[in-house]
């Protein structure tokens, strides 16, 4: 059965489907994974620190993957679960869930742009997909890095808050809105 939002707190038996749980661990593992990955590359020699951008790029190409795989899932099969019940916080809690969402899509597409825009290839564990763009000036690929990078940045804060909202779910207030997401109860 599926639930729509707006209803009364689930009762315990409601947990989030399997396939929604999967990609959210996914996209949690990815993020993490891309964050650490380009944070620490500069500190590598050259053939690590290249073999690590290209890791960086293909595993973004497949986060992309699991993000649309995830928005169609949610619009369509996936189950919605309401809001924990906690009034104002129910609205900060969808707003952030809204700005994860809304954050990823354009780090994703920041993302293609910062290495197109550098008048590079993209690669996929060695598989080149060139530009569609012509030549782009230096400017504007150093404008769209640091775009990338804020928006990295913010991503990792948010997500950061949102992680230890559903610590405190967990501990604090004890409810069962952490463990609706995880795969086992
Ligand atoms: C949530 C996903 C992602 C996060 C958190 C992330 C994070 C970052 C960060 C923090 C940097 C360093 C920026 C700087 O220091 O100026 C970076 C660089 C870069 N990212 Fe991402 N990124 C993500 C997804 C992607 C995707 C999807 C692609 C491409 C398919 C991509 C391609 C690149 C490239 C090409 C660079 C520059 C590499 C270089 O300096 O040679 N990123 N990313
Ligand atoms: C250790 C880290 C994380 C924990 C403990 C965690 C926990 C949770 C929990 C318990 C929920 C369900 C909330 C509810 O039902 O009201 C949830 C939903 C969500 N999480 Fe996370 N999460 C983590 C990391 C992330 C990351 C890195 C992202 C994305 C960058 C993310 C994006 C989302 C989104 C968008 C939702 C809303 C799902 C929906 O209803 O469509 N989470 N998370």
């Amino acid at each position: 059965m599926s639930m729509t939002q707006g209803e009364p707190m689930a009762a315990p038996p409601y947990n989030y489907d399997p396939m929604s749980i999967a990609l959210h661990w996914l996209t949690a593992l990815l993020v993490v994974t891309q964050f650490l990955l380009a944070e620490f590359w500069e500190f590598f020699a050259k053939p690590t620190e290249h073999a690590m951008v290209v890791t960086h790029m293909s595993l973004g190409m497949i986060l992309t993957g699991v993000y649309l795989l995830r928005l169609v899932w949610r619009g369509s099969a996936g189950r919605r679960l309401p809001a924990a019940g906690l009034g104002v916080l129910d609205r900060v809690a969808k707003a952030t869930h809204h700005a994860l969402y809304t954050l990823l899509g354009a780090e994703l597409v920041l993302g293609f742009a910062t290495r197109w825009t550098h008048n590079q290839a993209l690669s996929f564990f060695g598989l080149l997909i060139p530009s569609p763009f012509g030549q782009i000036s230096r400017q504007t690929g150093w404008l769209v890095g640091q775009a990338h990078d804020v928006v990295a940045w913010t991503i990792i804060v948010l997500a950061g808050c949102h992680a230890a909202a559903a610590l405190l779910h967990h501990y604090v207030i004890r409810d069962g809105v952490l463990r609706r997401m995880l795969p086992f109860r």
